[in-house]
């Protein structure tokens, strides 16, 4: 088995509350990471896809199709977007860095049929970041949009 990736850059902004807690229990959970109004984030996204390299290309997976499909599927939908309300597929999910890379593994793994999706690795900054395999996760989904 080889292991191939594509690292990909988007910047997004995003703010982490629940909506179900008091205002004082998201300032103590959450931080300065409950922000208001947001803040930002330059995300650094590693998407490693396995398999056995094609015996006639030699490739696991085509690196330039995979660019296409996290550029097209992806990054094209989260950059320079704020990740609590512009983006269809986090609507009502907490938009922690594991939630994130949950809800891109479940876009990315029915597309990837050439070899097959491994793991997604997102950066939130050089020195935090998750790693995500694919087992079963329940995101709970907050209906409750509103700021407080
Ligand atoms: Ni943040």
């Amino acid at each position: 088995m080889v292991y191939v990736t594509r690292k990909m850059h988007f910047s997004a902004s995003h703010r982490l509350y629940n909506p179900t807690f008091e205002p004082e229990k998201n300032n103590l959970i959450f931080d300065k990471c409950n922000n208001l109004n947001g803040h930002g984030h330059n995300y650094t996204l590693e998407v490693t896809v396995k398999g056995v390299p094609d015996p006639e290309t030699g490739y696991v997976i085509d690196l330039k199709y995979l660019r296409d499909l996290l550029d097209l599927h992806i990054v094209d939908k989260v950059d320079h977007k704020h990740l609590n309300y512009d983006v269809d597929f986090l609507q009502g999910i907490i938009p922690t860095a594991e939630n994130i890379a949950v809800s891109f593994w479940r876009i990315l793994d029915p597309k990837i049929v050439q070899g097959k999706l491994h793991s997604i690795k997102l950066f939130e900054s050089d020195q935090n970041f998750v790693e995500y395999f694919g087992d079963p996760i329940t995101i709970p989904i907050y209906t409750t949009v509103e700021s407080n």
